[in-house]
This record gives C-alpha cells, sequence and structure tokens, in this order.
C-alpha cells in the first residue's frame, strides 16, 4: 500500500462501547471525519486497548472512508508503550505529518489527591512524552502540525469570568490539567518559533461534545445541556490541520473563535 501524503496520528481514538450501542468519543470522530475528507489522509488511530481499536478499524471501514485508516497500540500513562508505538510508526511509515494529543481522562474522584494525580499524569504528562517521542517523526514531515485537545474549562480567563461549564462535580483537577496542558503547548510553539522547527502548534477545544469523558450517565450532555456531535470537533480539527486556521497559532482555538487564558 503506497503512504498516504499525510499522516495524522490520534490518541484516544478507539471506539467507546456504552450499554445501549456503540458511541465514538472526538478520536474516533475526527478518524471518522479526516478520512472521509480526502484520500490524501491516513488516520493511524492510537488506543490502550486491542479489542476497541480492532473493533473501530472495522467499523469505520465500513463507513467507505476516502482515505486509509490503521491502528496502533498506545497507552499514554506508560513511556514503555509510547517509546514502542512512536518505534512502530517509524518502521511503518517513517514520519508524522500531524501529531493529535486528544486522549484524556475525565476524572472527578472525591479524593483531591486521586483525581489531581490522575489528570496530571494522563491529561499533561503523557501527551508531553507522546510530542517527546513522536517529535523526530514530526520533523520529518514537510508541513507538521502538533495539536493538543484542549477545553475551555482550562482557561483562567473563562474560569474568572465565573462562566458556566457544564461539568460533573469536581472538575478542578480537570481544568488545572487543561491550563497546564496549555502551557505545554506554548512551550512547544515557542521553541519551534525560537529554532525555526517549522511546527504549528495549537490547543484545540473539541466543544462540549457527546462522548465519555463525563462518565456513563454524562455520554449525552450534562445538567440538562445536551452535548453536540463530536464530528464537528472532528471538522474543526480538519480545519486547524490543513491550515485554515494558521494565523491562530500558538493559541487555543475553538469552533468560532480563540480561549483567553
Ligand atoms: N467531550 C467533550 O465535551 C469535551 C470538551 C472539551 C474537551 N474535550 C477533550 O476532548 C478529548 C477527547 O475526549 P472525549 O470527549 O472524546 O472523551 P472520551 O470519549 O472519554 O475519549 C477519551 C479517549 O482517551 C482515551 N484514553 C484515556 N486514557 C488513556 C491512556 N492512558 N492512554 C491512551 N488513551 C487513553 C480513552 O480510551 P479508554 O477507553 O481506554 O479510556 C478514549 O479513547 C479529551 O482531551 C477531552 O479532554 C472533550
Amino acid at each position: 500500500m503506497a503512504i498516504a501524503n499525510t499522516i495524522v496520528l490520534i490518541t484516544g481514538s478507539q471506539l467507546i462501547m456504552r450499554l445501549s450501542g456503540a458511541n465514538s468519543g472526538v478520536g474516533y470522530a475526527a478518524s471518522k471525519v479526516i478520512t472521509h475528507a480526502s484520500n490524501n489522509y491516513h488516520v493511524i488511530m492510537a488506543g490502550r486497548s486491542r479489542q476497541r481499536l480492532d473493533k473501530a478499524l472495522s467499523d469505520l471501514t465500513a463507513t467507505s472512508p476516502q482515505g486509509q485508516l490503521s491502528t496502533l497500540e498506545l497507552d499514554v500513562d506508560s513511556e514503555d508503550s509510547i517509546k514502542r508505538a512512536a518505534q512502530q510508526v517509524s518502521t511503518d511509515f517513517g514520519r508524522v505529518d500531524v501529531l493529535i494529543n486528544n486522549a484524556a481522562t475525565g476524572n472527578v474522584d472525591d479524593d483531591v489527591r486521586t483525581r489531581f494525580e490522575v489528570q496530571l499524569k494522563t491529561n499533561v504528562l503523557g501527551p508531553r512524552l507522546v510530542a517527546a517521542h513522536f517529535r523526530p517523526l514530526l520533523l520529518k514531515s514537510k508541513n507538521p502540525y502538533s495539536i493538543y485537545v484542549t477545553s475551555g474549562a482550562g482557561s483562567l480567563g473563562m474560569a474568572a469570568q465565573m462562566r458556566d461549564i457544564p461539568t460533573p462535580p469536581n472538575p478542578d483537577g480537570y481544568c488545572v490539567a487543561k491550563a497546564a496542558l496549555n502551557m505545554v503547548m506554548m512551550q512547544e510553539h515557542v521553541e519551534s518559533v525560537k529554532q525555526n522547527l517549522g511546527i504549528k502548534v495549537f490547543a484545540v477545544c473539541p466543544g462540549f461534545v457527546k462522548s465519555n469523558l463525563r462518565g456513563p450517565e454524562g455520554v449525552d450532555g450534562w445538567a440538562g445541556v445536551e452535548a453536540g456531535d463530536p464530528e464537528v470537533s472532528g471538522q474543526t480539527l480538519l480545519r486547524v490541520m490543513t491550515g485554515e486556521r494558521d494565523e491562530d497559532v500558538g493559541k487555543a482555538v475553538h469552533k468560532g473563535g480563540v480561549y483567553p487564558w
């Protein structure tokens, strides 16, 4: 199989199973949107469950995408797993053009230490390690994008305005982790500019969409607020990686604009 023009790797893109049937989160929906947009794309769907990756691949293949798809075992909590995944992609493709750090946990454990440790490990250190180990592959791209999936919940400016965001109780660890992830993004952006690396670095908020993040009761929304279609998140990510939002490089962007820090 010839290697596609643009290799896109999305963490946390395996299929999420619901009791009532199958549902997708942002990563799966983005994989669908991107591979339906053009046969130029090869999306590597990365996740930590081989069984659910296989299910994601077979379900998405059945939708007749134009682009190509493959799967990759990658647990962002394990540096060994990240290293193995990077080695595999190096062997199979030799580069990555678009790295989308999407995997995250919505852990809102009642115990402060537990939820902070889980959040900071999976939602901050995990993406940072993925970025570190995939950097050599991104640098082999002619037009590299490094995208971190963030949230308006990580915006200090939004929090200071006391905006209500429909989240389950105990959202502090998640909000702190996404604010920290925005700084991870900014550090990479500044490094890329200062060292002339050519990597376009973004934080992208997918919007409030249907997913597993809020647990089984929060799949379709929270506190009476209905969540949107994650394929809309996929469209936002597609616009970023195709250059439509290049004027906002180094910022936390959402579908309709830019978040304050
Ligand atoms: N949905 C929203 O309304 C919303 C709003 C703002 C931002 N976001 C952001 O959007 C991104 C995607 O979330 P989502 O809403 O699609 O939630 P989701 O349905 O819970 O999907 C999260 C994905 O991350 C994976 N993941 C978690 N821990 C992992 C690990 N250690 N290694 C590898 N994969 C791991 C999950 O896999 P497992 O099934 O194995 O756990 C799942 O595939 C996240 O960064 C989230 O913060 C979502």
